[in-house]
């Protein structure tokens, strides 16, 4: 199964699951589905890369099982190599990993592709385009944190739309925005480049139908 390789020219949101609730795990999933979702972000945090813990292979293979939507899976951990093969098995349909935290990044990212999944590198904020340069030929999508990685609900950092900007005048990858993303911001990042629309807190903040909905027609838009 791939998502990137097919996503071509179209600008789709994601839920990050992380805002969901995760005892509603695959019912707020399928919410967001309705609202037009057509990927599933899943932040797997170890309170050692990122001051926060949140969920592993275990509960991305539940939810693999339990609904219809690819997941992609976001790992913002030490040692991530660790976690590949057990993310491949739990069926996620891609995976991408914070460059800062990886020593032989392109072992990483051949591992994640042998493995039959799509690989992505998340950059950090002040992390810039040109280190993953090298990498580009390995990657199938690249992350854009709009965020410190760590936590839902921090504000968007404006200067990342420029980034996201420079990125597109390297590469035709596609670009993932991931933090802070909203009605106001997803505009700014589509009108860059951005193509899909990581969005945790405005999601499940209030109706995950409408608020999916409302994010990704607001991105569609800015086209
Ligand atoms: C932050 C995570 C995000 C987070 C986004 O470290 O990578 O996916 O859940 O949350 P919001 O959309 O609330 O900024
Ligand atoms: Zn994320």
């Amino acid at each position: 199964m791939a998502f990137w390789s097919e996503l071509g020219d179209r600008v789709v949101g994601a839920p990050s699951i992380l805002a969901a609730d995760f005892a509603n795990l695959a019912e707020d999933v399928r919410l967001a589905g309705e609202g037009g979702a057509e990927l599933v972000h899943f932040d797997a945090m170890d309170n050692h890369y990122v001051p926060n813990l949140s969920i592993g292979p275990v509960v991305a293979a539940s939810l693999t099982e339990a609904i219809g939507l690819p997941v992609d899976a976001h790992l913002m951990v030490d040692n991530p190599d660790n976690l590949i093969q057990p993310f491949i098995e739990a069926g996620v349909v891609s995976i991408s990993v914070q460059p800062e935290a990886v020593t032989h990044l392109h072992r990483t990212l051949t591992m994640i592709r042998d493995g039959g999944c799509e690989a992505g590198v998340a950059l950090n904020p002040t992390t810039p385009p040109e280190f993953i340069e090298w990498a580009l030929p390995y990657l199938d999508y690249v992350l854009v944190m709009s965020v410190n990685p760590g936590f839902g609900g921090q504000s968007f950092i404006p200067e990342m739309a420029d980034k996201v900007r420079r990125l597109k005048q390297m590469t035709d990858l596609p670009v993932q925005v991931d933090g802070g993303i909203t009605v106001e911001t997803a505009p700014l990042m589509v009108a860059a480049g951005a193509q899909v629309l990581v969005a945790g807190s405005a999601v499940y903040k209030g109706d995950p139908v409408t608020e999916m909905r409302r994010i990704i027609e607001a991105g569609r838009a800015a086209r």
